[in-house]
């Protein structure tokens, strides 16, 4: 029998390789987006991967979401936590709005996508918790005070959640991306982003490709004495 996984913010940049990926390795595959149903609608076309649209910051629609996904494909298997914003501004800048909206996507979105899935993957004593982190959780941003707090959180709720699913069956683990080529990071002003490249040894952007390989192999039954780690990707631009 084919394993469930379901990638939020599974349908564009990361979460849309991670999606096809997982697809790829025999998996059958739920995506959820939050806005934007003509990339949704195309991606679906292009892959056959069901989309689901709900917002991950609010718990009761996750709720109902995940039962969706439960009730079409069956029991979650995989969960990755890829959905993320950004909300750029240097502190001084920095709105109430923009601290809450990222931390309630990239922070709370994971507790609130995460806390439904726990219980049946418990019960079935297997389970696979993949969070998308970023460099910027590791080693922090000009800019991102918000974006950073956030991912640095969802590195310690790894770690903290790991120590609860190793005695039942379920890793959990985080992938820290570096800046990858996805809409996101080509949003930066262009004369920033060559800045950044000029700081990343490998000299280029990564791949969306390249993160995905890395959650299939977390999501692998080889995997499975790994948990609780950092997985960075990063083209060697901050060694941990
Ligand atoms: N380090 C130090 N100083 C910096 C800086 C940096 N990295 N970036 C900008 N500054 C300075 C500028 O030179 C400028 O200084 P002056 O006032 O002396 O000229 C000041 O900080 C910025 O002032 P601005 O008025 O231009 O700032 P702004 O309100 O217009 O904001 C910005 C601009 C939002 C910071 C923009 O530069 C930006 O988007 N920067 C990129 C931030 C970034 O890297 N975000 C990552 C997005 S990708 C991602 O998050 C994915 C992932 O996980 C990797």
């Amino acid at each position: 029998m084919s394993r469930i996984a379901l990638v939020t913010g599974g349908s564009r940049g990361i979460g849309a390789a991670v999606s096809k990926a997982l697809m790829a390795d025999g998996y059958r595959v739920a995506a959820t987006y939050s806005s934007n149903d003509q990339k949704a609608a195309a991606f679906t076309e292009e892959t056959g991967i069901k989309t689901y649209k709900w917002d991950v910051s609010d718990y009761d629609a996750c709720i109902s979401g995940i039962s969706k996904v439960e009730s079409d494909l069956g029991f979650i298997d995989v969960l990755v936590n890829n959905a993320g914003i950004t909300r750029d501004a240097p502190f001084h800048k920095m709105t109430r709005d923009q601290w809450t909206d990222v931390m309630r996507t990239n922070l709370d979105g994971v507790f609130n996508m995460t806390h439904p899935i726990w219980p049946g993957m418990r019960d079935r004593k297997f389970g696979r918790i993949i969070n998308i982190s970023s460099i910027n959780g590791q080693k922090g941003q000009f800019a991102q005070a918000n974006y950073s707090a956030a991912k640095a959180g969802d590195i310690g709720f790894t770690k903290a959640l790991a120590q609860e699913g190793a005695r039942v069956g379920i890793t959990v683990n985080v992938v820290c991306p570096g800046y990858i080529a996805t809409e996101m990071v080509m949003a930066v002003p262009e004369k920033v982003r060559d800045s950044i490249v000029a700081q990343i040894p490998v000299g280029r952007l990564g791949d969306a490709n390249e993160i995905a390989r890395c959650v299939v192999f977390l999501a692998s039954d080889e995997a499975s004495f790994i948990t609780g780690t950092t997985l960075t990707a990063n083209g060697g631009q901050y060694m941990v």
